[in-house]
């Protein structure tokens, strides 16, 4: 992943890979008290393009407030720093993990008197469910685990303890042998995949599970949803029902990491034809436009890698 070359920022300083070290008895390894994000930036004709970055930022200050976490560091601190940290990493295109937790101080449950931490790394990584899946389509499997619910935590906060869930359904699905877990909310009904949204096609319809079905309200659905509207589709965000995802045209899932990869089997029915089919292609080849910076249109969706000539 990373080398001892390369610099993480911590606390406001630039410091080696090896030295980015955390205290043992921080609050956050042991309560699952942080708060995070993942973003990519990508190498475009105009720069080095991060992706809808003040909208992850503004995501990762929500999730810290639903967690009574005030991050001692401003948005634009963040951004500023992200940049010079790519720029002194020497890196073109990169994943950018931004992290905020409780750090050490008093043990128990009550998180108030620990300090915030904050630390932003970044490291070349490929395409998450792999290039072929990217390609082809992934297999999926309905999860036995039900995705967390907005009645004992915070769905809309990508919260780093929450993410046991995540972990517990992406081991099922690869045990069982396949490439992702989609979970179903409280309810029953499609929620999300462990770090993607989820989209089902049929007869050129396009649905999603709304903000309501526990989802993270993910910057690349969002993304897409203009993408399919601003293509003519006709997109609902409303529930989804999980026989949906076997009688469906088409299934893709969305993500930062996952970007936007086709599924091409549910539980071992074949979705479709069992490829990508039309609309997948289409919106896919716009939104790939889109993060890398071809595109007119969502040009204002990148945010070009500047850093700021020290003052003399
Ligand atoms: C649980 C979960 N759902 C959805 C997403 C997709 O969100 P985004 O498109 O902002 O990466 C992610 C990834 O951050 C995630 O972890």
């Amino acid at each position: 992943m990373q080398n001892a070359a390369d610099l993480i920022w911590m606390n406001g300083e630039f410091v080696a890979w090896g030295d980015a070290k955390v205290h043992v008895l921080s609050h956050g390894l042991h309560y699952g008290t942080g708060v995070f994000e993942g973003i990519r930036a990508y190498d475009t004709p105009r720069g080095t393009g991060i992706f809808r970055h003040t909208d992850h930022l503004r995501r990762l200050y929500d999730s810290a407030k639903l967690y009574y976490m005030p991050i001692p560091f401003s948005q634009e601190e963040l951004r500023a720093a992200t940049h010079e940290l790519i720029t002194r990493n020497g890196l073109r295109s990169c994943y950018i993990r931004p992290i905020a937790f409780r750090g050490n101080g008093p043990m128990g449950l009550f998180p108030l008197d620990c300090p915030v931490d904050v630390a932003i790394a970044v490291w070349e990584w490929g395409a998450y469910l792999g290039d072929e899946g990217k390609q082809r389509g992934i297999r999926a499997k309905v999860s036995s685990w039900r995705r967390i619910s907005p009645d004992s935590l915070q769905p809309a906060a990508k919260a780093t303890g929450q993410y046991l869930n995540s972990v517990l359904a992406k081991i099922e699905s690869h045990k069982a042998g396949y490439e992702e877990a989609i979970l179903l909310d409280d309810v029953g009904h499609v929620c999300e995949g462990t770090g993607e949204n989820i989209f089902v096609v049929k007869d050129g319809r396009i649905a999603t599970p709304p903000a309501t079905a526990s989802i993270l309200g993910g910057i690349n659905r969002a993304s897409v949803i203009q993408i399919a509207r601003d293509l003519g589709y006709e997109l609902a965000e409303r529930d989804i029902a999980r026989s949906e995802l076997y009688l469906a045209d088409e299934v893709f899932v969305t993500g930062t990491a996952a970007e936007l990869t086709p599924v091409r089997e549910v539980d071992d029915h074949p979705v479709g034809a069992g490829e990508p089919g039309p609309v997948t292609r289409s919106v896919a080849s716009e939104f790939e436009d889109a993060l890398h910076g071809r595109s007119e249109r969502y040009a204002d969706w990148l945010d070009i890698v500047h850093v700021a000539a020290p003052a003399t």
